[in-house]
């Protein structure tokens, strides 16, 4: 099975970035292969049997989408698990917690102007569902582990947020509990090309007018939070691979 990791910022694939050598397969992928591809860099590379394509998309929905879209068609990766940090929505969700998208839509997708609701274009939907057999395992990682990881609705937009009233409206229309830039267009993209796909997101701010504070304070911390978990996930895949034989 061919896996894919993504991020948007090189934090967030590579948050042990300036711990001893600069390493950038989240330390854990020892020998990788790096191959050029449409203006990106995408490092093929082994763990516990399993084939990993991990790269950084750059931020927002058009790169993160070029980059699963490409792991997908080009580099055939047969499920994509995103790692990175978001902003809460959600009051419960503090600083460093764990949560996993059930669902994600697009904020700032808007035709309201010809009656359509917020996050919807015709012959599409307002939400997206991630796979639910890589949340089952993500959950069995998380009890294993004592680990607690949220579940939610999380929404994506070309914006970072840092305005309560504006994350406030996002909660309200989308039932959203988190919020970041890329996440959507990358289910997007999966649900289209019929592979399971999973993101992952540690909190690294309120969405407030602390934001842009708190995002470079916390952006290293919970990206390690959350790609470490990823690793975690690996560990399982590799010895349940069949699993998505099962339910395709
Ligand atoms: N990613 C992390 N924090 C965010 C925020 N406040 N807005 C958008 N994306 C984010």
């Amino acid at each position: 099975m061919k896996i894919a990791i993504m991020g948007a910022m090189i934090e967030e694939v590579d948050p042990f970035l300036d711990i001893g050598e600069h390493e950038p397969l989240l330390k854990y992928f020892k020998k990788h292969n790096d191959i050029e591809y449409g203006g990106n860099i995408y490092h093929e590379a082994k763990y516990k049997g399993l084939d990993i394509v991990l790269a950084y998309s750059k931020i927002g929905k058009v790169y993160a989408g070029l980059t699963a879209a490409t792991m997908i068609e080009h580099f055939g990766c047969d499920i994509l698990l995103f790692t990175g940090v978001a902003g809460a929505v959600n009051p419960k969700l503090k600083i460093g917690d764990l949560i996993t998208a059930t669902e994600l839509c697009q904020h700032d997708l808007d035709i309201t102007a010809f009656g359509h609701p917020h996050g919807y274009v015709p012959e599409g939907r307002v939400y997206t569902e991630a796979s639910r057999d890589l949340i089952r395992i993500a959950k069995k990682v998380a009890d294993e582990k004592g680990i607690e990881l949220k579940k939610g609705v999380i929404a994506t937009g070309d914006q970072f947020i840092a305005d309560s009233k504006r994350k406030e409206w996002i909660a309200k229309t989308f039932d959203a509990d988190a919020i970041e830039m890329e996440g959507a267009s990358v289910a997007v993209v999966c649900e289209a090309l019929d592979v399971p796909f999973f993101v992952l997101r540690a909190i690294s701010d309120a969405a407030d007018m602390d934001a842009a504070f708190d995002f470079d304070e916390f952006l290293k911390h919970s990206s390690q939070v959350s790609s470490s978990f990823i690793v975690a996930m690996l560990e399982k895949i590799s010895q349940n691979e069949d699993i998505f034989e099962e339910s395709k």
